[in-house]
């Protein structure tokens, strides 16, 4: 999950009032960025400083990302020529920044280090809704009414998503999360028509990396069982459903991320330390549990008890050497 941010104040120090786009695109900043965070906790792994914008943005797409809005998109995607107009991402080229920073970071880290992508729903939601959108109307309408327009976009999408994921792969990643942040806004049936197809491909592409994956998703009650079909070794939830019941409708043959509620941490200890016990309580000691937030970490949360809640999950699923 995202682990760097404005939490922390050598991030903030970092950005000051740069573009964060462009601090991705600086293999230095974005080490840095990614560092910060390990710097401060002693957690299992990195994940790499990007946006999912990132590869957008490269192909051409006029897209900036405002601070405490989101990602808007200067000219929306909502014609069968917009989608004409986009072009697949060529990583070498387009984004040659992203390996060289994870290149330098491999030389750097101690622990693995997770590369990721949004899934071809969540990028088209920004593509076509022109921004952050709490109901995404305009995506789902456009889905329901234009499926040749929807599946040319997915395709587009799918494309650049496994020519980008790949080459974050080669440069050095070793695992990759994809993040459908906005598809729990789907009912299972669209989900099941309309973009489980192109999941199952993402994750058929993944497959062939040899890296293990990450599938998350908000707001997923309704759609885990699908998602697990669509593919993923790490179904990754948010605090919505509880750890154990999310665990039940995807079957324990397959890994879970989650899924502590980030608004938790802006809570007095003993509070981020119940809730963190329930989480590990829920996943019952069965191998397969990443321990994570349920999302981001929330700008204004101390770095305090992000640090203490991961000595205590360390503390408390530490392996006994046998
Ligand atoms: O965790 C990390 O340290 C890796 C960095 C990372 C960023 N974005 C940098 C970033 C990751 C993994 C992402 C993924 C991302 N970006 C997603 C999928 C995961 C999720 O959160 O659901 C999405 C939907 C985006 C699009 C995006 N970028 C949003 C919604 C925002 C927040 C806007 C805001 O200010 O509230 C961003 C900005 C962004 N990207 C930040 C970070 C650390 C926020 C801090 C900043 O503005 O400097």
């Amino acid at each position: 999950m995202r682990q760097a941010g404005r939490y922390l104040p050598e991030y903030r120090a970092l950005r000051q009032d740069r573009d964060i786009l462009e601090m991705c695109r600086v293999p230095e900043l974005a080490v840095e960025a990614t560092l910060q965070p390990l710097r401060r906790m002693d957690v299992d792994a990195a994940i790499l400083f990007s946006d999912i914008m990132v590869p957008v943005a490269a192909t051409g797409i006029d897209v900036s990302i405002h601070s405490g809005v989101g990602p808007i998109v200067a000219e929306p995607v909502r014609s069968f020529s917009d989608v004409e107009r986009l072009r697949d991402l060529e990583p070498e080229t387009d984004v040659p920044f992203v390996a060289e920073a994870i290149r330098l970071l491999r030389k750097e880290l101690s622990v693995p280090l997770i590369g990721f992508a949004g899934a071809p729903f969540t990028l088209a939601s920004y593509l076509i809704e022109g921004g952050p959108s709490r109901t995404h109307e305009r995506t789902r309408a456009l889905m329901l009414s234009e499926p040749r327009i929807w599946e040319g976009l997915m395709d587009r999408l799918l494309r650049s998503v496994l020519a980008y994921l790949a080459a974050q792969v080669e440069a050095g990643v070793q695992a990759v999360q994809v993040f459908d942040s906005w598809v729990g806004g789907l009912s299972p049936l669209d989900y099941e028509r309309s973009v489980l197809p192109t999941m199952e491909r993402v994750f058929q592409g993944i497959a062939g990396l040899g890296v293990p994956s990450v599938h998350f998703g908000l707001s997923t009650g309704e759609l885990l069982p699908l998602m697990r079909l669509a593919g993923g070794d790490v179904i990754g939830v948010d605090w919505r459903v509880p750890l154990d019941a999310a665990w039940e409708r995807i079957g324990h043959d397959v890994g879970i991320q989650g899924n502590l509620d980030p608004a938790a941490c802006l809570a007095p200890w003993p509070v981020v330390e119940e809730k963190a016990i329930d989480v590990l309580r829920r996943a019952g000691g069965r191998p397969g549990h990443v321990f994570n937030l349920g999302h981001g970490v929330l700008p204004g949360t101390p770095v305090q008890a992000l640090q203490r809640l991961v000595e205590l999950v360390h503390e408390r699923t530490a392996r006994r050497a046998s």
